[in-house]
């Protein structure tokens, strides 16, 4: 089966998205905070908003001793995985009030894994996420069986908008108390999910600016920012000589610089991001973009359905995702195959 994650209000959007776009045959089973779907259906290429991450052709593997249980993983992993290979490595349990943790049995068994991954030569990465890599999860549900998806570096990049760097897709960022709005945490999660980040001395256009939240993210990073809003930004961004405000409509705007991500907050339809896809990732006017997609109750939700249509006509690498810092929004964010 693949097992879907989502965030916990956002479980009937995603259930209608899979039936609109991919089945009808949709399980839950009792305890478990995941939606299934059946094996045979191909994933490639496939975009799921309202899922924050997914268990690809997971095999169950029942309640067990944790070194029976990671024997069978580790099997399971040297059938696609070759010696010498580092790997991307989740291992989390999944509790009964939906939380994801990684303490507890979860760590035992990713322990057990690793040493007897070690006399395979397979080596997980300690930390980061590297998406030219393969990817294994191992989620512990709450009766103690396990669902484990393997996929190599190949699939993962088939898979790309579906998988997520944080395990089971949930992630709660790093604070930041000098933002000058919470909203800061979109492009920093965006950038994560991306597995690129905004470079010293990049050129940034930062759509529906005000108050700076992303425009201070892509300062901290060293790179120079183009502000449009109808409003101002906070004072310490608008005297930063790297920061050219521009009051002014921001779906009107012709840029004159060569610009390397264009990001958008704007709150508008989605219908209007469209636009913004046409005239900034279509016409090719920026290398890497991450838009906010809002929506007024649930009504629009099936819009989703045509941004992926559009992205099928886009010469850029695309992610499709709800994320931990968006509300009832969906972000859709790419990068220009280079
Ligand atoms: C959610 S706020 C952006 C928050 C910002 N990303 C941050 O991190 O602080 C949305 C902004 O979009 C701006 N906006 C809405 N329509 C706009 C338009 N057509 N052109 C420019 N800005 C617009 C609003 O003025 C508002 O400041």
């Amino acid at each position: 089966m693949h097992y879907f994650h989502y965030k916990e209000s956002s479980e009937q959007a995603l259930r209608h998205e899979i039936e609109r776009d991919l089945t009808k045959e949709i399980r839950r089973d009792k305890g478990v905070p995941l939606l299934a779907i059946p094996a045979s259906i191909d994933l490639s290429d496939t975009y799921l908003g309202f899922s924050t991450a997914a268990l690809v052709d997971a095999k169950t593997i029942g309640d067990d001793t944790i070194s029976k249980q990671a024997q069978q993983i580790v099997e399971q992993l040297c059938a696609k995985i070759p010696s010498g290979s580092k790997i991307n490595f989740h291992c989390y349990s999944i509790t009964d009030t939906e939380k994801i943790i990684e303490t507890g049995r979860a760590e035992i068994l990713k322990e057990k894994i690793k040493s007897l991954l070690k006399k395979e030569r397979i080596l997980p990465l300690r930390k980061n996420f590297d998406r030219s890599l393969g990817f294994v999860q191992v989620a512990i549900t709450p009766n103690r069986s396990l669902l484990v998806s393997v996929i190599n570096c190949e699939e993962l990049n088939r898979y790309r908008s579906l998988i997520s760097p944080f395990p089971g897709g949930f992630t709660y960022g790093e604070e930041d108390k000098d933002a000058p709005s919470r909203a800061f945490r979109k492009i920093c999660e965006a950038q994560e999910i991306m597995g690129i980040s905004i470079e010293e001395n990049e050129q940034v256009i930062d759509l529906g600016a005000c108050p700076g939240g992303w425009s201070y993210v892509a300062r901290k990073r060293g790179a120079n920012v183009i502000a449009l809003d109808r409003s101002p930004l906070r004072d310490d961004l608008m005297n930063d000589p790297q920061v050219q405000f521009i009051q002014a409509d921001a779906f009107k705007y012709q840029p004159t610089v060569a610009i390397d991500w264009a990001v958008s907050d704007i709150i508008c339809a989605p219908e209007r991001i469209k636009e913004l896809i046409q005239f900034w990732v279509a016409e090719k006017r920026c290398r890497r973009f991450i838009f906010t997609i809002k929506f007024h109750g649930s009504d629009e939700y099936p819009m989703l359905s045509e941004f992926k249509a559009i992205v099928q006509t886009l010469e850029f690498s695309v992610i499709l995702k709800q994320l931990n810092a968006n509300k009832n929004e969906v972000t859709i964010m790419g990068w220009k195959q280079e």
